[in-house]
């Protein structure tokens, strides 16, 4: 099913939290929300689940409004950070829950009631069924005896899972599933959602603050900043053409590289060093260039058309190096994605050149926003080997 996300708008007493919000997703659609703490993240899925009321604007399932729809009638499932399980009730009993609130009776659910009613038991059969089907898509067969207490988190997250899409929503909303779970099973599970939410083709609103979880789950990102969605795109797009400096800043570790800038005619200059630019009527200062850390190269100090730089401290990790570095066009300082060889080689306090490749460029003009540029190759040679 689609889902519309149409203008909404909420404050908490006077306190704006969500302005205009709009949003689309397609039928079976992964779609991850993320920004920083407090954007309002949590505040729209429980809008869009009916678990709180909107200002203004409208969700729509399927193109019908559900604004009037109490939370129930939405056909909706919501996973949240916390995962709430019964700690007296069985992993089986906690999946079986949704089930046999909306297919039993009060009384029907007591156990040795069965044999009264031949219906009220096939029902139970039924729910036994649909409980293994989900237990088994999570892998969790071989824990449904057992009590929440008795699992480890990543175990009870998935029953967490299992109990929201055993009833087979419409829609899944997830808010920070992971969070509870350590850095590897993070990882773990991460993936395990991605490829069970594909099997289902459930359409999906997965709410994270981690970068790295949007990037790798979902199809489609929505980045928002104070309760405004600043873009919507594909992880390459808001990877390859930020539309904010926010956007730039929030996406990709480590961070992306701001220098100051100004462009003069067909020249940008960083640190009074001109490099070609092609960007449609421009003349200002006060110009944010960003770089990613893996377009910022290392040269030789002695090129006078690099950016001189020195060297504060360099993180090997095995596969790459990360090189920290202190540049006057970069207040907060810069980092360099090297080759791990070439990091093992740099020393603290070294001077070096810095050099920049033209597709992890982005310039940003007044209040931060993207400007249209393109910035033609040099051919500057770049530092084979540093001794
Ligand atoms: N019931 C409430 N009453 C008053 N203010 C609220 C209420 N719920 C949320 N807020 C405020 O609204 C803002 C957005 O909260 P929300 O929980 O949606 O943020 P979030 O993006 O989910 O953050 P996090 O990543 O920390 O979960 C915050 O400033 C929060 O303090
Ligand atoms: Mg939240």
């Amino acid at each position: 099913m689609t889902l519309g996300i149409d203008g909404i708008a909420k404050s908490f007493g006077a306190t704006p939290v969500l302005h205009d919000v709009t949003l689309q997703l397609g039928d079976g659609e992964f779609l991850a929300v993320v920004g920083p703490s407090g954007c309002g993240k949590s505040t729209l899925l429980r809008i869009v689940a009916g678990l709180e009321p909107a200002d203004r604007g409208t969700v729509r399932i399927d193109g019908v409004p559900v604004d009037h729809l109490p939370p129930k009638a939405r056909d909706v499932a919501m996973v949240f950070q916390s995962y709430a399980l019964y700690p007296h009730m069985s992993v089986a009993q906690n999946i079986a829950l949704p089930l046999a609130m909306r297919d039993l009776g009060r009384v029907q659910r007591l156990p040795g009631w069965s044999w009264i009613s031949p219906r009220t038991r096939a029902r139970r059969h039924a729910i036994v069924g649909q409980v293994r089907e989900a237990a088994a898509m999570l892998e969790l067969e071989p824990l449904l005896d057992r009590r929440p207490g008795q699992l480890s988190g990543g175990q009870r997250q998935r029953v967490a899972l299992a109990r929201a899409l055993v009833r087979r929503p419409r829609l899944f909303l997830l808010d920070e599933p992971l969070s509870n779970l350590d850095a590897a099973l993070r990882a773990q599970t991460r993936n395990e959602i991605a490829l069970l939410q594909r099997r289902l083709g459930v359409t999906t609103v997965y709410v994270t603050h981690d970068q790295v979880e949007a990037m790798t789950m979902a199809s489609r990102i929505a980045v928002m900043f104070a309760g405004r969605v600043e873009q919507v795109g594909t992880p390459a797009d808001i990877y390859e053409r930020p539309a904010s400096v926010a956007v730039a800043e929030f996406i990709g570790t480590p961070r992306i590289n701001l220098l100051t800038a100004r462009v003069e005619g067909d020249r940008l200059f960083v640190a009074g060093r001109p490099r070609p630019i092609a960007a449609a009527g421009i003349a200002a200062a006060d110009l944010l260039l960003g770089v990613r850390p893996e377009a910022l190269l290392l040269a030789d100090p002695a090129d006078t058309r690099a950016l001189p730089a020195r060297v504060s401290h360099v993180e090997y990790l095995g596969s790459e190096g990360l090189v920290h570095l202190h540049t006057d066009a970069a207040p907060a300082g810069a980092v360099a994605r090297v080759e791990a060889a070439r990091a093992a080689v740099l020393r603290p306090d070294q001077a070096i050149g810095l050099h920049f490749a033209p597709t992890g460029m982005h310039l940003f003009g007044a209040g931060g926003r993207r400007i249209a540029a393109r910035f033609p190759a040099t051919g500057d040679g770049v530092l084979a080997a540093v001794s």
